[in-house]
């Protein structure tokens, strides 16, 4: 099987002679190219220019038997074409310049226009689907909404997003409203992505498990299913990653979403009692990727034994349960993707 027929037939919930493998934030800082790449060019500089996010996009895919390709971008584009000034602070991971704290700070949101002005990522998925053609699976992306927000409000990352959380509730009107804009920027990002060539699109809600179920299915899921309702209609794959979201696994359902992506902390077998049919991609712990290979092909088969099992194989997809941590030992990934290529 190729890697894409392999990807999309797990999507599809076809029969598989193993499932694909692709790895959250599989390009990026613990690849020398990439570091090489960064040493030339700023951040934003390689999402921005096609050719560059390309190339980030394809050292993982020639170093490893992955099925599937992730365009190289970020989900901050939306808050940077909102206006906010978004950069990245050394090691402080990112900041936005003007955060979201009130009625005012969001009429100045420069939304009119918003997603054209995120053309370079559709583009860059043009690019990469140019020069992979129909060998490997690919994957757009955009944060959920909630993250999205969160970033927003809170101007940066943070353990606890309590600026964010706590515009919810002193000012819910103004939370929705900024929601929706969010989900809206993010619908026509996905379909342009889908369209310019992405087969499946995930949905990143990093920090979605911060909220109880209460708040998600109040504020969270409302703008998700704005975003799916766009995207069922053109029958586009979506998968949902939240962070830390296993106590809002049985809500998720109600998102609209293909499938699933877990967390590592979410046991398999849980997930699939709870959605038999849906798609389910995880969800190896990322810190593996720093212990021994034999750990790491040891949980890996492990979890493909489970895989097997409780499904079947089908609907299936390997990945991590987060994305890859910046000084994981490029070997180790190996041993995660290539016992999966073994596998039968
Ligand atoms: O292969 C890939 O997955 C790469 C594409 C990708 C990036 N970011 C590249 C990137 C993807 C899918 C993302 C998603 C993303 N970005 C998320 C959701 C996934 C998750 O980890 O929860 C989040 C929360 C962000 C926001 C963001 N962007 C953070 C927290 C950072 C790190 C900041 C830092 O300096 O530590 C970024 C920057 C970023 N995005 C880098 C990469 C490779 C590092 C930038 C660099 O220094 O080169």
């Amino acid at each position: 099987m190729q890697p894409r027929e392999r990807f999309l037939a797990a999507v599809r919930g076809d029969a598989l002679d193993r499932p694909p493998v692709w790895l959250m934030r599989q390009a990026g800082r613990y690849l020398p190219g990439y570091r090489a790449l960064r040493a030339e060019h700023s951040f934003w500089d390689v999402c921005q220019n096609p050719e560059l996010s390309t190339r980030a996009a394809l050292e993982p895919l020639d170093r490893y038997k992955l099925d599937a390709a992730i365009v190289f971008s970020d989900i901050l584009v939306v808050p940077l074409a909102l206006g906010m000034g978004v950069t990245f602070g050394k090691g402080e991971g990112p900041l936005i310049g003007r955060p979201m704290r009130t009625a005012a700070d969001y009429d100045a949101w420069q939304i009119e226009g918003a997603v054209d002005r995120i053309a370079y990522l559709p583009r860059a998925v043009a690019h990469l689907k140019d020069t992979l053609k129909d060998r490997y699976g690919i994957l757009g992306f955009a944060g959920a909404p909630f993250t999205l927000f969160a970033y927003c409000v809170e101007g940066g990352g943070s353990d606890d997003f309590r600026e964010a959380r706590t515009l919810m509730h002193r000012d819910p009107a103004l939370a929705r409203r900024a929601l929706n804009t969010i989900a809206d920027i993010v619908a026509e990002l996905l379909l342009r992505q889908v369209d310019a060539g992405a087969d499946a699109v995930q949905l990143f809600d990093s920090w979605g498990g911060l909220l109880a179920p209460d708040e998600y299915r109040d504020f969270a899921l409302p703008a998700l299913q704005r975003i799916t309702a766009k995207l069922n209609a053109r029958k586009v794959p979506t998968l949902l990653f939240v962070k830390g979201g296993h106590h809002l696994l049985p809500l998720l359902g109600e998102s609209g979403v293909t499938g699933f992506s877990l967390d590592w902390r979410t046991e398999w077998q849980v997930a699939r009692q709870l959605y038999p049919k849906h798609l389910l991609q995880g969800n190896i712990d990322p810190v593996l990727l720093l212990g021994s290979a034999d750990v790491i092909r040891q949980r890996t088969r492990a979890l493909l034994e489970t895989m097997k099992r409780t499904s079947d194989g089908r609907s299936c997809i390997l990945n991590l349960g987060h994305g890859i941590l910046p000084g994981t030992p490029p070997e180790t990934v190996a041993a995660l993707v290539d016992t999966a290529a073994e596998f039968s």
